[in-house]
């Protein structure tokens, strides 16, 4: 089947796969392998991936699930930059593909990043509603309401998926792997600003410290790798008002204004866009 110009090599229909391979039971170093597809309309590079795997060579590894940029598993480097494969379309990249496993990660194999740094940092900023009637939480007897509007100050933060792309894209994460990260630190901006929390201080311990929201530079290059238009840049930046002023659900008059609806840190990529179906 004929590709869309931008996919086209010179020979013909065909793209470039370049992956950069890492098998640590085999003892060798990186090493770069290529193959050929024939790129077919919709062909995602996750897509892609599987048909080397099914077709050329069943070694190679990679990480997906759900094949629509929900699970946030297939997170590579993908011509230079932080993508889930499975929503990132080959006819959109020109004729060669470079592949890499995201950086600031340990490599398990090949394209397969080692994502328990991530996992466990997201887990220091307590990521759940945290509640000081304990004998209420023990045998509640009401609900905890909430309104759409205490929902609009959290919600664009609870879509992240822990694709730890916005790791992958961090300058500080790069040079200082303490630093808990864009990832965790959203998080907790999200869960401090939920109407039913009171956790703010729990979280502040691990937060409020150099490796936390103050090892952020802003560079905001979380912000444009985020597949779901988390903004975490934005999260950080709102976690640091929190610490100073109080969680916005309980601060009686903000100190400082409110930001403008719909506000974006520069760079922000916007919500993403379900894949184009496959073939
Ligand atoms: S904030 Fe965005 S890039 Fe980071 S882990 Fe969540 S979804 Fe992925
Ligand atoms: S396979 Fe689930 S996000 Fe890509």
């Amino acid at each position: 089947m004929s590709a869309t110009p931008a996919a086209q090599t010179t020979d013909g229909a065909r793209v470039v796969i370049k992956v950069v391979r890492y098998d640590p039971d085999k003892g060798a170093g990186m090493r770069e392998q290529t193959w050929q597809i024939h790129p077919q309309p919709g062909m995602t590079v996750l897509d892609a991936l599987i048909a080397v795997k099914e077709h050329h060579d069943g070694s190679l590894a990679f990480r997906c699930s759900c094949r629509m940029g929900v699970c946030g598993s297939c997170g590579m480097m993908v011509n230079g930059k932080p993508r889930l494969a499975c929503n990132t379309q080959i006819i959109e990249l020109g004729p060669v593909v470079e592949i890499s496993a995201l950086p600031n990660h340990d490599v398990i194999k090949d394209l397969v990043p080692d994502l328990a740094s991530t996992f466990s940092k997201h887990r220091a900023v307590k990521p759940y509603v945290i509640r000081r009637d304990a004998a209420e939480m023990d045998k509640p007897t009401r609900e905890f309401h909430q309104t759409p509007e205490d929902m609009l100050g959290y919600v664009q933060f609870s879509y992240c998926l822990k694709c730890s792309l916005c790791l992958a894209a961090c300058p500080t994460e790069a040079s200082t792997p303490a630093f808990l990260g864009p990832q965790a630190l959203a998080q907790a901006y999200r869960y401090s600003a939920d109407t039913r929390d009171e956790g703010l201080s729990d979280r502040a311990q691990t937060v409020d410290a150099w490796h936390g929201v103050f090892g952020c530079h802003l560079a905001g290059a979380c912000s444009e790798a985020c597949p779901k238009g988390v903004d975490p840049a934005l999260g950080i930046q709102l976690l640091k008002r929190a610490l100073l002023f109080g969680p916005p659900h309980r601060t009686a008059a903000p100190a400082v204004p409110a930001l403008p609806e719909g506000f974006r840190s520069p760079g922000a990529s916007s919500v993403l866009e379900p894949p184009a179906p496959t073939v």
